[in-house]
């Protein structure tokens, strides 16, 4: 990864300050590294129907695959509570489709130490398009 974790965690601060989000009150940014060295950032986004709800990583992942990029390295995510923002399980299984098992997750939290794990770790068994041969 030639860019730094640092460039992607202050991209996915910025996508934060456009988060939608009335029902929770909880705010997600997400920037996502393509391997041509493009990013893509994305804010959570809510909707008085709540399963309409938006994650920002998804909201990344999905102008990215709309834009034709489709090769991704990392993500950077941070929420705006306490604790690390883990994407959630329906992220995760998205990530699955388009991301290897090696594609980082980047966690920064104020204050603490950045986390950096990957799918392979935080997925492990994943059910995918190759579970179906
Ligand atoms: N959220 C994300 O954007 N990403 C995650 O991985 C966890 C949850 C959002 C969805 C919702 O708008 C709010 O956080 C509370 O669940």
């Amino acid at each position: 990864m030639d860019t730094s974790p640092e460039i992607l965690i202050k991209k996915a601060c910025e996508a934060r300050e456009n988060a939608y989000s009335p029902y929770s009150s909880f705010k997600v940014g997400a920037a996502l590294l393509c391997k041509d060295g493009s990013i893509y950032t994305g804010c959570n986004v809510e909707n008085a129907s709540y399963g309409a709800t938006l994650c920002a990583e998804r909201v990344a992942l999905t102008k990215a695959i709309s834009e034709g990029n489709r090769d991704f390295s990392a993500i950077a995510i941070v929420g705006s509570g306490d604790d690390y923002c883990y994407p959630c399980g329906m992220c995760r299984q998205v990530m699955a489709e388009h991301c290897t098992a090696e594609f980082k997750i980047i966690l920064p939290l104020d204050g603490m130490e950045t986390k950096i794990t990957t799918l392979g770790k935080l997925l492990p068994c994943s059910f995918t398009k190759e579970s179906m041969k």
